[in-house]
């Protein structure tokens, strides 16, 4: 959903009290906030004013502020240790996770706003996982096998550690969405599966227990809301916080669906 900024909404300002702690530096944190379920509101930047703590992450600013300033803030948080994915917002326009952010990191004054691309919840809170999910079925991102009954007595296929770890490394994607923000096609073309898409394509593409082959990976990426419409922008390789090889996988999966193509 795109949210239209009103320039002229004003910018409430809330101050929590000083906590007690030496933290002497005084943040001044700018967050857009809309609630699509009040339509009537229009999105506008709040500031909220907190004293710096040795070690604050921008969830513990955040949860702050919702405890002492105002309990209607939105945003979310799961595991608050960069596994869940749940937490990612653009940071001084950046798309990054909040838990993993140290306030100390940044200026005194800094904005917050939600992810783009994805549908707004509320506030700095958007719904990763429909994006997730829909991108998720049209990939089929699931291990396919071509044997009828699954056979639960089978010993497990032995796979050689190399690999194993290779398939691991793109595993590692949890699903933040922070490529996706970051990404300009994603933000042109509403059905672009952008990285993290790719990147799983990449990923069972690795695994030999999935008897698809490039045939098949071509049906599902090979058009311009796949490989063919990555602009190789690399805001995706930037600011994935899992640091996945997004810009090697799909420039190798490019060169790969475009032998398909020539076939
Ligand atoms: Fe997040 Fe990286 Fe996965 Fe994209 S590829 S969803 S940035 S972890
Ligand atoms: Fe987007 Fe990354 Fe391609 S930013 S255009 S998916 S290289
Ligand atoms: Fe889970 Fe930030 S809360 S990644």
């Amino acid at each position: 959903m795109r949210i239209p900024i009103h320039p002229v909404a004003p910018a409430l300002v809330q101050t929590a009290p000083a906590a007690a702690d030496t933290a002497t530096r005084l943040l001044k944190i700018r967050i857009l906030r809309f609630d699509p379920r009040q339509p009537e509101t229009l999105p506008h930047w709040q500031t909220y004013e907190l004293l710096d703590a040795a070690g604050m992450t921008l969830f513990i600013a955040l949860s702050e502020i919702r405890e002492k300033l105002d309990p209607s803030l939105q945003f979310d948080f799961v595991c608050r240790a960069g596994i869940c994915g749940s937490c990612a917002m653009l940071i001084n326009g950046r798309p990054g996770l909040a838990c993993r952010t140290l306030t100390k990191n940044l200026d005194l004054e800094f904005t917050l706003a939600p992810l783009p691309v994805f549908e707004l919840i509320g506030d700095l809170s958007v719904d990763t996982g429909k994006w997730m999910r829909g991108m998720s079925e049209r990939l089929q991102t699931w291990v396919h096998q071509q044997e009828e009954a699954v056979d639960l007595r089978r010993l497990e296929a032995r796979m050689e550690p190399e690999l194993a770890e290779k398939i691991y490394e793109l595993d590692r994607c949890i699903e933040c969405g922070c490529c996706v923000a970051a990404c300009g096609t994603a933000r042109m073309r509403e059905d672009f599966v952008g990285a993290v898409g790719l990147n799983k394509i990449a990923r069972f593409r690795l695994d030999p227990r999935d008897t698809r082959d490039d045939d098949d990976f071509y049906e599902l990426i090979g058009d311009d809301d796949g490989v063919f419409g990555c602009m190789s922008l690399l805001g995706c390789h930037d600011v994935c916080p899992k640091q996945l090889p997004l810009s090697t996988q799909i420039a190798f999966l490019r060169r790969k669906m475009v032998a398909m193509a020539f076939k």
